[in-house]
């Protein structure tokens, strides 16, 4: 629909009680209708806003308290001892805290991603003033994008990053108790969330959305996920909500155009793996020249698989539990402990190996392969120009 950006910004702000912000939408609206040559319906809008702005100017009701501006920064204050919603059946927690003082690390993100991200914490750390422009923050994100690409914990560091405590809802765990319950539960993780100044995170979002239009569940899946829509609309007033999904394909548009902001975490360039992997190895003596050959034989692989390879790398180098003595070595022996299959690397042999971190991307020159291999620059020299032939 079109200008529906200004009708939500002005629904928000109407939601919001700030007189100021409202006349300030709705003027808005007015210009987009004139720019589309609707001048007869800007006027009618505008009229409403002079005759409202005169009301107000005699009407002691609309005298605001200063520093009232949006509701999320009124909100009680989460602490740890909140008692929880619980299914009212199993006993279940419908939610858990995470403080934001646990200081979730930011992921390595793509530029686009990492551009987004600062975007949305920019408008959140000047929340105040913008408020007071009329131009209300960001209240919905959501992040998506296949297994293992940190969307989680991004999301967490969303709310760490904002000083807010985060409220994370498994939506899998919510809507796996009897169906009946589910729009209740729903209900009341809701109510908790917008009692506190709080980031509210739908990890695995899709478990509710997705089921919208399944047809052997008709009638209680479209109450479930209409509980949804209306508890996400309500909370517009709430500060943050942040829908992580690992299929996003699978949301309908009615999900979809509930959020302002999104962002997509795809599976990791080679500089982004490389950054993940030297994130872990900064102590190590040869982290740069290590972090090259991980990012290089991971390709297609996940941040979470990077990772994980990488931490069985330090683990074993640290504690020598490897009858190798070379990185290149430790590292075969790392990619066949977590049985990455397909990970380029984990059936070569190291002279095979070498000749891989010699191509581009990662493009070790012949001292580095030296060190890593633990041989000298000679050896490194044979076994490339014995490939060449
Ligand atoms: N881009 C990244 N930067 C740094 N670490 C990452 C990145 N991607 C994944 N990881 C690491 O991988 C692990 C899993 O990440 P996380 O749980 O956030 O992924 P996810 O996208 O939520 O996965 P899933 O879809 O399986 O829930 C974490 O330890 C995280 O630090
Ligand atoms: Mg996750």
């Amino acid at each position: 629909m079109e200008n529906f950006d200004v009708l939500q910004a002005l629904a928000r702000t109407a939601l919001a009680g700030n007189a100021e912000a409202i006349s300030h939408q709705v003027e808005r609206l007015a210009d987009r209708l004139a720019e589309a040559g609707e001048e007869g319906d800007a006027k009618k809008l505008r009229a409403l806003v002079t005759r409202s702005k005169s009301r107000q100017a005699v009407e002691p009701m609309n005298l605001q308290p200063s520093g009232v501006t949006f509701a999320p920064s009124a909100g009680q204050r989460l602490t740890a001892k909140a008692t929880l919603p619980v299914d009212r059946e199993s006993g279940a927690p419908l939610c858990e805290i995470v403080m934001p003082e646990r200081g979730e690390m930011l992921p390595v993100l793509p530029s686009q991603a990492q551009a987004a991200y600062d975007s949305l914490i920019g408008e959140w750390q000047h929340e105040v003033e913008l408020t007071q422009l009329g131009l209300p923050v960001s209240q919905s994100l959501l992040v998506y994008g296949p297994p293992g690409t940190g969307k989680t914990t991004l999301a967490l560091a969303i709310a760490s990053r904002l000083g807010r405590p985060a409220v994370v809802a498994r939506l899998d765990g919510l809507i796996s108790s009897l169906l009946g319950n589910t729009a209740r539960n729903l209900g009341a993780l809701f109510d908790f969330c917008n009692r506190y100044d709080s980031v509210l995170i739908l990890d695995e979002f899709d478990a509710v959305a997705k089921i919208r239009d399944d047809v052997n569940e008709v009638g209680e899946i479209k109450r479930v996920v209409n509980a949804l829509l209306q508890n996400l609309d309500k909370r517009t007033q709430f500060g943050l909500t942040i829908a992580v999904t690992n299929h996003e394909r699978l949301l309908d548009s009615a999900v979809w155009r509930r959020f302002e902001h999104q962002i997509e975490l795809g599976l990791p360039s080679y500089d982004g793996r490389f950054e993940i992997a030297h994130l872990s190895l900064s102590g190590l003596e040869d982290a740069d020249t290590v972090a090259r050959a991980i990012a290089q034989l991971t390709q297609g692989r996940s941040g979470a698989d990077v990772r994980t390879l990488t931490l069985a790398f330090l683990k074993m180098s640290v504690l020598q539990h490897q009858s190798s003595s070379s990185h290149l070595g430790t590292l075969q022996n790392a990619i066949q402990a977590t049985g990455m299959r397909g990970v380029r690397g984990a059936d070569d042999t190291v002279q095979a190996l070498v000749e891989v971190l010699r191509e581009p991307p990662a493009s070790l020159g012949q001292t580095e392969l030296a060190a890593l291999a633990g041989k000298d620059r000679k050896t490194i020299g044979r076994w490339l120009n014995e490939a060449k032939v």
